[in-house]
């Protein structure tokens, strides 16, 4: 079985839930304490043992690149510090995560067109998928646990969690029956059910492990009447309705950064985790709490 090395992170969404601060700003630049979103990513998918990894921007998202590149002028102000020695050592370590490519998806048609820009990148090999706007935060790295899935049973693999009635209508609904542990068969998706339709309350959050077959089932998927995207769960439920797809419970937890009360969620229990200002958050979270 091919050990999978290849990762794309869809990054090129109008991000319209979380305007203004989108505006200049790709979404996933928008930072948790002191680290854009897309770096959670990028460690995530280092991880767990992904060396290449293709980014899916569109116009105005440069700074993406830029993040991830060295930064001469700023890295030798810091080297010249020695009080500087640490963060100069993580802000130069970010360039060498992973070797980084990115292409435009020159129309903002949809999660499922974008994935297919991949396709030339990605060749006959299976790959991880991470949303550009779903941080996990998780000992074993989620992607690392969907890999285990797909070597186990050999298909493609949806991260999912349980979620709220409310939540599923606007994600997705799965059938699935247990595998082993947290794996699960999944046999058929509906994308935003009505309440009648809801089979289950797991839902597909930000992680893919796929086969590259998914290229020509996106290719014959059409666009959605109503908002013209090419949805990529069509193309999912096609590989679950044919015995070919798992989904993982995966043990993490999840912020949507594409969403304004997910990153505050976000912001706030990542620091009161953090090493530097954990302690003083939580004293500052305990006595604004005493006035609400
Ligand atoms: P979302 O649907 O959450 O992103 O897509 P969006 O379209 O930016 O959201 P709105 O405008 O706030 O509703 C999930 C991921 O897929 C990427 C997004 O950047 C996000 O990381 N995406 C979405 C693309 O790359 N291309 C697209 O055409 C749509």
């Amino acid at each position: 079985m091919k050990k999978i090395t290849k990762a794309i992170i869809p990054a090129a969404g109008l991000g319209t839930r979380v305007l203004p601060a989108s505006k200049a700003v790709p979404k996933e630049m928008l930072n948790i304490v002191d680290k854009p979103a897309i770096q959670y990513l990028v460690e995530e998918a280092a991880a767990a043992g992904i060396t290449d990894i293709l980014i899916i921007t569109n116009r105005g998202k440069e700074v993406i690149e830029n993040h991830f590149d060295y930064a001469y002028e700023l890295e030798a102000n810091l080297k010249a510090n020695p009080s500087k020695k640490e963060i100069y050592e993580q802000v130069h370590s970010i360039a060498d995560l992973a070797n980084i490519y990115y292409i435009r998806q020159k129309e903002t048609k949809g999660l499922g067109h974008a994935i297919l820009q991949a396709e030339s990148f990605v060749g006959n090999e299976p790959f991880a998928v991470l949303y550009g706007d779903d941080v996990i935060i998780s000992e074993e790295p989620v992607v690392g646990q969907l890999i285990r899935a797909y070597e186990k049973y050999g298909k493609s693999s949806v991260g999912v969690n349980l979620c709220t009635r409310e939540q599923i209508k606007k994600y997705c609904t799965l059938d699935v029956t247990p595998l082993d542990g947290r794996i699960m068969d999944c046999h058929k998706i509906i994308e935003k059910p009505e309440e009648h339709e809801i089979m289950s309350l797991y839902a597909i959050l930000g992680r893919n492990v796929l086969e590259p077959e998914i290229f020509q089932l996106i290719k014959d998927t059409p666009p959605n009447p109503k908002s013209g995207e090419v949805y990529l769960t069509d193309a999912l439920s096609y590989l679950a309705e044919h015995g070919r797809l798992t989904a993982v419970d995966f043990e993490g937890k999840r912020y949507d950064m594409g969403d304004k009360l997910g990153i505050m969620q976000a912001n706030c229990e990542v620091a009161l985790k953090h090493p530097e200002i954990g302690s003083a958050f939580r004293e500052y979270l305990k006595q604004l709490a005493e006035t609400l």
